[in-house]
Parts: structure tokens; sequence; C-alpha cells
């Protein structure tokens, strides 16, 4: 059948359609079949904003995210991010909070969603047919997008005012939050504690992005993340919530980041380590199904949610932490921990001394974590995994390593400043175990992560080592 098209419909009529759509909240489109069904003998009709919607008909597997849209200027954004999400086969719907209907229609919403658009907390039809606890649980995942310094907090703060809190509130549903707005509000103290706490909550972010803000020519940290990102983070969540959970039930130990050794209440000795593999690894196994803890030295990472996350300096405080995290099912260390620390660190800053160019720093070897645990002669966890980061005779050292350390696997990696891998995106890895080495490709660090767990998870169910 041809497509419907408008286009040789004189103006007055045009405007009719519009006006007739705009009052039943339906697009033009949707609003001319709608007639053309019921000149046709079929009275099903979609629904309108003011009646009992009929039953649409949707694909089994169509996953509904529910958008908020808050009241700032990349509100405009938020029409081709619902474009973008129905591109990946997902149902969209809208609220639009009444700042947002300042920058962009429930109209637009609407015809772009196909379907109502939500506004009010107190729309007697709303409450009757949907309401905002059915908005609340029928969401797969709910989407704030611009999350509005305003919005962040009332959420943090569990406030339900309007439509759009009242089902934040409302919802066990993972909530994946698009902060945009000016820099100075982004950076300002309480919309960062706002956002730690949403965080603490395991509410999800993406972006802000630096860049030229829309309505000043100012730059800086606010811009809401491009549609395209949203999109794909979105895709993510979903993904990750439809895995197989292999590791259900099971606790895993994940280090990771670099340790700060003290000189001084000031100065420390630390390494150019990122983080990332071992942050990958701990979202990965939370994908999982495990329970995580993770403790972290000192990076500049966001907290992955539903991880337990202990912060720590040095390696003595690692150790501490790892220990009282015990036991586990799986250890996995990570984090490049200092091999020595200052002995005679000073408990008030050094100063320079006349006649003296250097002062006397003394070192002395820090605790040895993936020996400690591996050698535990009660509650060792059933697997410990190591990490092995070489700058020459990768392998060699990497195989001495497991014997002398006493873990079950280590993961070998050429950490030379030429591959990029210490702070970088990607790694290169060897897997090194009692029965032999496996050469994995280079890969993300996320990949490796999911190499990695696939391996675990392979492993506890005795299908290999
Ligand atoms: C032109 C204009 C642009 C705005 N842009 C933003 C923005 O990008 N981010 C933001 O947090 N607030 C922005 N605001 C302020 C919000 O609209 C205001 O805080 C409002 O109460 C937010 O309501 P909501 O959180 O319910 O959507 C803007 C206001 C105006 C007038």
């Amino acid at each position: 059948m041809a497509s419907l098209t408008v286009r040789q419909i004189d103006d007055a009529l045009k405007q009719q359609l519009r006006l007739r759509a705009a009052r039943h909240g339906r697009s033009v489109e949707d609003e001319v079949r709608t007639i053309l069904r019921e000149a046709a003998g079929d009275t099903e009709t979609p629904p309108t904003a003011g009646s009992t919607p009929a039953p649409v008909e949707k694909p089994a597997a169509a996953k509904r995210v529910l958008l908020i849209i808050g009241g700032g200027i990349a509100a405009y954004k938020s029409l081709d991010l619902i474009r973008r999400l129905k591109e990946r086969g997902l149902t969209v719907r809208c609220i639009l909070t009444k700042a947002a209907e300042e920058f962009v229609t429930p109209l637009s919403a609407g015809a772009i969603t196909g379907e109502r658009v939500f506004t009010d907390l107190f729309d007697p039809a709303h409450e009757f047919d949907v309401g905002h606890i059915r908005l609340a649980r029928e969401a797969e995942l709910i989407v704030v997008a611009p999350a509005t310094a305003d919005l962040m907090a009332k959420m943090a703060n569990g406030l339900a005012g309007d439509l759009a809190t009242a089902v934040l509130l409302a919802t066990k549903a993972q909530i994946l939050l698009a902060p945009a707005m000016n820099p100075a509000m982004w950076a300002n103290r309480a919309t960062q504690r706002n956002l730690a706490q949403l965080i603490a909550d395991g509410v999800a972010t993406i972006g802000p992005n630096e860049g030229e803000m829309a309505e000043s020519g100012e730059r800086g940290f606010g811009r809401m993340a491009e549609p395209l990102e949203i999109a794909a983070g979105v895709e993510r969540i979903l993904k990750l919530r439809d895995a197989p959970k292999p590791l259900k039930g099971k606790r895993v130990l994940v280090t990771a980041g670099p340790t700060h050794e003290p000189i001084d209440p000031v100065r420390y000795i630390a390494n150019r380590s990122s983080g990332k593999q071992g942050y990958a690894i701990a979202i990965a196994a939370a994908g999982a199904g495990a329970d995580v803890v993770l403790v972290s030295g000192p990076v500049n990472l966001p907290r992955p949610q539903g991880v337990t996350v202990v912060d720590v300096e040095s390696a003595r405080d690692m150790l501490e932490a790892v220990e009282r995290a015990l036991p586990a099912d799986v250890a996995i260390f990570a984090a490049a921990v200092a091999d020595w620390r200052v002995a005679n660190a000073g408990a008030q800053k050094i100063k320079k001394q006349a006649g003296k160019t250097t002062p006397d720093l003394a070192l002395t070897e820090n605790p040895d974590i993936l020996s400690t645990i591996a050698h535990r002669a009660s509650g060792r966890p059933g697997l410990v995994i190591g990490f092995a980061a070489e700058t020459e005779n990768v392998l060699a050292n990497a195989k001495a390593k497991l014997a002398k350390k006493g873990c079950d696997w280590i993961l070998a990696n050429d950490v030379s400043p030429e591959t990029g891998i210490m702070g970088g995106d990607r790694n290169t890895i060897q897997l090194v175990t009692a029965s032999g080495v496996e050469a994995w490709p280079p890969q993300s660090k996320e990949d490796v992560a999911a190499t990695l767990i696939a391996h675990i998870a392979a492993a506890l169910n005795g299908e290999q080592n």
C-alpha cells in the first residue's frame, strides 16, 4: 500500500488536521490513519490524550523505555533521542516536566514516540488509565534527558511533587540520567553532592560532555551526551540486565588502581595505573550476577553500578580492606600495588634543609597482597587470579610469578610505554595457568573483562582447569 502523504491537501484542511491531531494528542499522520480507519468502518481507535487507550499491538520483545524530558535547552536533542531509541526496536513513552514544555511540545514528543505523552500528576484521565504508579512499573528503564540540576536535586532528596519525580520515586527500574546544564551549575557543590548521592543510590549516568553550551557560547562540562551515546548506553544497560548470570550467588573480590605510598602528609609515591582494567572486571562480574567488592586505589573513574567500592590509598590499607572483604569465591588482583613504601615517612612536611640537597628516604618492602591471600591456610578464595604487568620477558616472568605467588591464574600483559596499556583503553593478555598459556587478541579492557569473566564462569562450573 502507498505510504500516506498529506502534501496535496489544502492549507485550511491541513490546519484543521493539525488542530484535531493536537486535541487528540496524536501525530497528524496518526490522526489521518484514525479518520481513514473510522471511514472504513473500523471503530478501534488509537489512544487519545483524554480517553482509555485501545490496546496497541507491539512486538512481544519490544522493551519499554520511559523518557523523562527535563526543562533545559538540550530538550530539543531528546526528540532525536526518541528516534534513536525507536530505531533500536524500543517502545518509548515520554513524560515532559512543566519546564520541558517551554522547550519542546508534547505534540512533537507524541508524534515521534507514536504514544501518548504525559505531563501532569493530577490528570484524572491519566490516573484512571495509566497512572504514575503504572508508568513507573511498566518502564524497563527510565532515561532522564536532559536531567536538569533541579530534577537531580529533587531525586537526590526523594521529592515527588510532580509527575516526573513521583514516577522516579515510585519506580524499581534502573534509571539513567543524562545531565545537561551550565558548567557552573554542574560544578556547583550542591549538584555534585546530589550526583554522588544519586550514584550511591544506584542511578546510572551518562555525560555531561565537555563542549560549547548552546545558550551562551560558554564552554565547559555541561553539554548533554549526544543522542547516539545515550541510545548506546540504554542498549548496554538493557543487554547487561538481560545477559545470563553465570556468577549468580558468587562473591567476587577485585582490586584496582595504583596505591599511593606517603613520603610525608603531602607527597607520595604512585604509579601510572588508571584502574580501568580492574573497574571493567568489577563491572563485568556484577553484570554476570556476582556480588562484587571492589577495593580501589586512588583513581579518577566513575563508581560502577551495583558494586561495593572500598576506597584505599596505600598497599597496607589495600591488604587490610581485602582481608576484611573475605570470604570470596574468586579474588582478582588487578591493582598495581607499590612494591615499596617509604620506611621513614614524615609526620610533617619534609622541609628543605640548608646544606642538604636531598632528604634521606629509606624504602621498605610492602606486603605482597596476591601472595598473602593465595597462601592463606584458611579462607583462601577458590580461584585466586593475579596480573603480571611486565616490561620485559613477559611470559617467563608471569610463569615464575604464578609459581612464586601461589595463585591459580596470571593475566600477563606488557606495560612498556610503547604498548599504551598502562592508562590506555586496550589490553593484550596472555592467560597463564597450570595447564598452559592462552594468548588473547588485543582488545578493549571491557572485552578483556568479559573474556576473563567467561573463563571464570566456566571454571566455577567445572568446564576447565
Ligand atoms: C532558557 C533556559 C534554559 C535553561 N537550561 C537549563 C539547563 O540546560 N539545565 C538545567 O538544569 N536548567 C536549565 N534551566 C533552568 C530550568 O528550566 C529550571 O531549573 C526548571 O525549574 C527545571 O524544571 P524541571 O527540572 O522540572 O524540568 C534553564 C532555564 C531557562 C529559562
